[in-house]
């Protein structure tokens, strides 16, 4: 396993935290929200034990990438590597996984759990996915709870820029409970959204485009097809990106 990191700040006075691609943001315009670099400092240490509640629909979003042995995957956002253990298991030994992460903390609890089970076919990257230096082409990218990444055109282009014709793809991310999924029970699509906004606030740059989170992600994927999980307030998007690889 390697691990490497990107640069510092690049311009004094931003932070390089609030980049959106190769943009950086002045600190003024982020001062709404702590930057979420920042945030998730202090959630890493505690990420596993509250993600424990997402681990079948982990499962799920794994499968549907139909992976095989030997497979080179993408795990994009791979905070603490919680989806590592079902990659491995389908890819086998000569297979390989690159975890891209921009949070040090978060990509720390990846780097042990990869030691701690051995796993020489694991790379860790420490970079936006916006700038990530991606080192090869691969069969399958996993967008697994990252919001902010499927919001990021410029993070989108990166990691498909690498990713073979036919490459498989797939996301698991909260969104809005529309009232037309649950239009037999409008006054749950609130209490759906109420919970989804609670748990979902301290992992998020924001809320922009979770009525369709996938709507980015469905330019590079056109046979993109989206399944709502958790009562509507999540979903699961796979697909192939055009040609046969
Ligand atoms: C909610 S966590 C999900 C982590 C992991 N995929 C999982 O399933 O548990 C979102 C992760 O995306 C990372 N992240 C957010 N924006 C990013 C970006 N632009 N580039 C790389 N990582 C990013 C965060 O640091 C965080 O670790």
């Amino acid at each position: 396993m390697t691990t490497s990191t990107e640069g510092q700040p690049a311009h004094p006075g931003w932070e390089a935290g609030e980049r959106r691609g190769s943009e950086p943001v002045p600190l003024s315009a982020a001062r709404a929200r702590p930057p979420i670099r920042q945030a998730y400092r202090s959630l890493a240490g505690a990420y596993d034990l509250r993600s424990r509640v997402a681990r079948i629909e982990r499962r799920r979003v794994v499968g549907r990438l139909r992976l095989q042995r030997g497979d080179t995957v993408l795990d994009v956002g791979c905070g603490t590597g919680l989806c590592f253990p079902d990659i491995v298991q389908a890819i086998g030994p000569s297979g390989y996984l690159l975890g891209i992460e921009e949070s040090a903390e978060m990509l720390a609890g990846a780097q042990d759990r990869t030691k701690e089970q051995g796993w020489d076919n694991v790379d860790l990257l420490c970079a936006p996915a916006e700038t990530a230096p991606i080192p090869v082409h691969t069969d399958a990218a996993l967008f697994c709870l990252t919001h902010d990444i499927l919001r990021s055109p410029s993070a989108l282009q990166n990691v498909f820029g690498h990713l073979r014709p036919g490459g498989r793809v797939a996301a698991l991310g909260p969104k809005w409970a529309s009232l037309w999924e649950l239009w037999w029970a409008p006054w749950w699509a609130a209490a759906v959204n109420l919970a989804v906004a609670t748990v979902n606030n301290p992992y998020v740059r924001s809320f922009d485009g979770f009525q369709r989170p996938w709507s980015h992600l469905a330019r590079f994927v056109p046979d993109l097809q989206v399944e709502p999980v958790l009562a509507g307030g999540a979903y699961l998007a796979w697909g192939t990106t055009p040609g046969t690889g």
